[in-house]
């Protein structure tokens, strides 16, 4: 892809495919979008293909979280990822993207030891991972390790709620402002976390009406998760959206698809026709127009004879198939 800056100072991405330039979301578009009352949507991605559907379908920002622990590797916490498998589904989620704006999340200790480790692990997942902008969780106690990675011109986006890096401490993954103290705590955290320069921030597992109160004493974005309607965004893990896991149903998903019945029934069916030989059939297979058994015909196979009669049909660019 070959990035260029329009009028609006957004910039234009050309694809490669030959596709129509478009123009890509930035930290300035969402600020925009917050003004117009444009509702932004965001949603987790971990790998190029899911990337593209998800861009092609008009995500406003593509987040590459963290939660890919549980859905992807199938831990009970987000605590075991690091950062170098961060960096390299950042890298593959960049690669499927044209449009959306590609945030990168900062894993577990990542950044809480020091501001250092949290500029230079930053600075990886935008150098080598190609992100936007970083994602961490935490509040005000965070302030100084956001301003150093803000003064290395990365921008970072804030998560404050139910931050599931803290389950221990949270005793489990339990909503959070429920009663008063904290949730002035968190109207803190939030305005905080805006004056020391986030462009935006996840609420995630708050009553609806403190969300509602954040967000309009904010004027960066607020994007929820199990944080209610008022939020000026909102996000869902991917997998959850398009219900992949059938075992997992907590009030605020709301599943769009059973893509857990589909994958498996399509499965199903593969392994059948496999079984029952009705798979691969005529359509599916490639035939030799010269080539005899080499039971009847010795020569083939034989050295220096050809791999591919003349007249033989050409596989598709796939998996090493010779074309
Ligand atoms: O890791 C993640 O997917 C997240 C979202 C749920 C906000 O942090």
């Amino acid at each position: 892809m070959v990035g260029t800056v329009n009028g609006s100072g957004q910039s234009k991405t050309e694809s490669t495919d030959g596709g129509e330039p478009v123009d890509k979301v930035t930290i300035h578009t969402l600020k925009r979008q917050k003004q117009a009352g444009q509702k932004i949507c965001m949603v987790t991605a971990y790998d190029a293909t899911f990337a593209r559907i998800l861009d092609d379908a008009g995500a406003d920002v593509l987040l590459v979280g963290d939660s890919l622990g549980m859905v992807f590797q199938g831990h009970d916490s987000t605590l075991p990822v690091t950062m170098d498998q961060m960096v390299y589904h950042c890298r593959a989620v960049t690669r499927g993207t044209r449009r959306a704006h590609v945030v990168g999340d900062m894993p577990f200790l990542s950044y809480q030891a020091s501001a250092q480790e949290a500029v230079h692990n930053a600075g990886r997942l935008v150098a080598e991972g190609g992100v936007g902008s970083v994602k961490l969780e935490g509040g005000e106690e965070f302030s100084e390790t956001i301003a150093h990675i803000l003064r290395a011109s990365i921008p970072v986006m804030g998560h404050i709620g139910l931050t599931p890096q803290s389950v221990h401490k949270m005793g489990g993954y339990v909503v959070q402002g429920r009663d008063e103290e904290t949730a002035r705590r968190l109207y803190r955290d939030a305005l905080a976390l805006q004056e020391i320069g986030c462009y935006a921030l996840v609420l995630e597992g708050v009553p609806l009406e403190l969300a509602r109160e954040i967000t309009s004493a904010l004027s960066i974005p607020t994007i929820g998760i199990g944080a209610g309607v008022h939020c000026d965004g909102q996000v869902l893990v991917c997998y959850d959206l398009l219900g992949l896991n059938p075992d997992f149903k907590p009030k605020f998903v709301k599943r769009y698809a059973d893509l857990y019945g589909a994958t498996r029934s399509a499965a199903e069916t593969f392994f059948a026709e496999v079984r029952s030989e009705a798979f691969p059939d005529e359509e599916h297979s490639f035939k030799s127009k010269t080539i005899r058994l080499v039971a009847s015909n010795p020569s083939v196979g034989a050295p220096g004879a050809s791999p591919q009669g003349p007249g033989e049909e050409k596989a598709g660019p796939v998996y090493g198939v010779p074309v």
